[in-house]
């Protein structure tokens, strides 16, 4: 498709004495269409020309030859010149594109460069909490998008499946695991044998040592500690699952933290005979002073090594084993000094630049229900999969409702349900914190999943209704002028380019926001103009408009990992 604002750069660049990549940039797109598709500011140029920007824009559009077939007109305002663009060679690009290319609309090919993203990564042993949910369907989405623009891309799942806390799993499990069912409901029991072995480490420090010492067994492969890890392991794994499979989330790789124990020493080697480990009272740190960051511990006075460690270790499994170009963490911005940290440690690693430059931490902002924050240690705890089953329930009761005859009831109700709770993750600005409020979340009138849903579905019965869709080749382009289907179509032709600012800005909102707004101008179309039953050529330009809609509806929704239902 034609690159408007390259083209436009192309004719400024050859009359001014500018790069056209920077020329680019300054190209604005006026809210207000009347002041047409595009517009270069002059501003910048007004110092070095020493001319005013009104004058400078006059002269630019003389001097500049337009393409009819690209532009219908070039005009002056102040120290702009906007641009027009040829609407109908626009709007038959975007639709013949779309009939090429179909559920690929959007895509590019394949590349050769790849990217790592990690997410989800919960703790073994512990509650899947709301946070996790968030860099679930964030990691998701972007794995997706990824993939879907051509990118070699990898997905993985760094569980928290190490660390001390295991040594006091492993005895308290010892003591009183038989008195807990672990079968039923692993994460809540495991819990709480947790939580009450921890109680007795703070009475009795023996027991503490106990658990120091299980630690120190698990780590050199002892065949009862390890076997019970792994039954913890597995056990919340299943757990874990159950979210995963309701959400229909993938990943390519679930190597946690435990698959770098034995890699960590690596990192102490390299980081001693670089001369960056420091003794700290009996640790080993990395001192980051002059980076203005506290130390990062490397190793432990016991000689354990820990979290950041295993992150390190993890950078260079990461770099030798996928020689990746990106590799997005998607944490809770609660880690942001944590991947501060090691990204600063990891330079010294004497790895490739490439490698430490692609290290990119895509934080996210907390969710609260309006009583308060969601977490493991406050008792206001809310779990993800009740979480995830309510809004199922909550959308099959809306159905049962208002449409209770409804075919695939369940189906639907859970692919609405559960795409609510995923938009609600998406929609806004990532490193906000964000309020979840039922009342919001499910809108089917709101700017919400639903929404995107019951658009789409609508699209779905115009095109029943009409019983066909008509060829492209067949189609008066020219039939889609009226100002509803020129704002689709000018929605549609940034598909591509919404695509790449969601990897670029690492903000999926720019996705969920473009969704609705199709959805909503959509909406529009259908009110203002009549579909079936005028004019055959008019039918069939506005059926074939509404297919692509739909299309693209379907193709975006499903980046951000939302199933379109059939019926709503
Ligand atoms: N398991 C950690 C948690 O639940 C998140 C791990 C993040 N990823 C990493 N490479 N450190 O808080």
């Amino acid at each position: 498709m034609i690159n408007y604002k390259e083209q436009i750069a192309k004719q400024i660049g050859s009359l001014v004495e500018m790069p056209d990549n920077e020329i680019e940039k300054f190209i604005e797109i006026p809210n207000n269409t009347e002041n047409g598709d595009y517009a270069f500011p002059c501003f910048k140029l007004s110092k070095t020309l020493k001319k005013s920007p009104q004058i400078i824009a006059q002269e630019l559009k003389e001097k500049i030859q337009i393409d009819t077939e690209i532009f219908n007109k070039i005009e002056v305002v102040g120290g702009y010149v906007n641009f027009f663009i040829n609407t109908n060679s626009l709007t038959k690009q975007v639709l013949q594109e779309i009939d090429q290319k179909r559920e690929k609309y959007g895509a590019e090919e394949q590349k050769n460069k790849n990217i790592i993203v990690e997410y989800s990564s919960p703790n073994i042993a512990k509650e899947f909490h709301i946070g996790h949910l968030r860099t679930t369907v964030i990691g998701s989405a972007f794995y997706k998008v990824y993939k879907f623009l051509g990118y070699n891309t990898i997905g993985i799942n760094h569980l928290g499946d190490y660390g001390t806390q295991f040594g006091k799993m492993i005895e308290g499990y010892k003591r009183w695991g038989t008195e807990y069912n672990l079968e039923e409901n692993p994460i809540e029991e495991l819990t709480k044998i947790y939580i009450r072995i921890n109680d007795l480490c703070k009475k009795d420090e023996n027991v503490l040592e106990l658990c120091r010492e299980n630690f120190k067994k698990l780590e050199d492969g002892d065949t009862y500690c390890v076997e019970l890890w792994n039954k913890f392991k597995d056990l919340s794994l299943k757990e874990f699952y159950k979210t995963y499979d309701l959400l229909g989330v993938k990943f390519d790789s679930l190597t946690g933290e435990a698959f770098y124990q034995d890699k960590t020493q690596e990192v102490i080697d390299i980081l001693e005979k670089n001369g960056k480990l420091v003794e700290s009272q009996g640790a080993k740190i990395v001192d980051l002073e002059d980076k203005g960051m506290p130390p990062c511990i490397i190793c432990k006075s016991n000689g354990s090594s820990i979290y950041a460690t295993r992150d390190l270790a993890a950078i260079l499994y990461r770099a030798r084993t996928y020689d990746f170009d990106k590799c997005i963490y998607v944490v809770a911005y609660e880690q942001n000094l944590h991947f501060k940290q090691i990204f600063e440690v990891a330079k010294y690693l004497d790895l490739d630049k490439k490698y430490t430059d692609g290290l990119k931490h895509v934080a996210y902002g907390m969710t609260r229900v309006p009583s308060g924050r969601m977490s493991t240690r406050e008792g206001n705890v809310v779990k993800v999969n009740d979480l995830l089953n309510e809004a199922i329930q909550r959308v099959l009761e809306i159905i049962n409702e208002k449409n209770p005859d409804m075919e695939d009831k369940e189906e639907n109700a859970k692919k609405i349900g559960i795409g609510a709770v995923i938009f609600n993750n998406l929609c806004s600005t990532l490193i906000k914190d964000q309020i979840f409020d039922w009342n919001t979340v499910l809108n089917f009138n709101g700017e919400t999943g639903p929404y995107i849903q019951y658009i789409y579905v609508r699209t779905k019965s115009v095109l029943e209704k009409a019983g066909y869709i008509p060829e492209f080749s067949h189609i008066d382009i020219s039939k889609l002028q009226d100002k509803e289907s020129q704002k689709i179509i000018k929605i549609l032709y940034q598909f591509n380019n919404i695509l790449n600012q969601v990897i670029e800005k690492n903000e999926t909102s720019f996705l969920a926001r473009f969704l609705i707004e199709l959805a909503q101008s959509y909406s529009n179309f259908y009110n203002e103009n009549k579909i079936l039953g005028e004019d055959k050529e008019i039918q069939d330009a506005r059926i074939y408009l509404t297919y692509a809609v739909g299309n693209v509806l379907k193709i975006g929704a499903g980046l951000l990992g939302i199933e379109m239902p059939n019926k709503m």
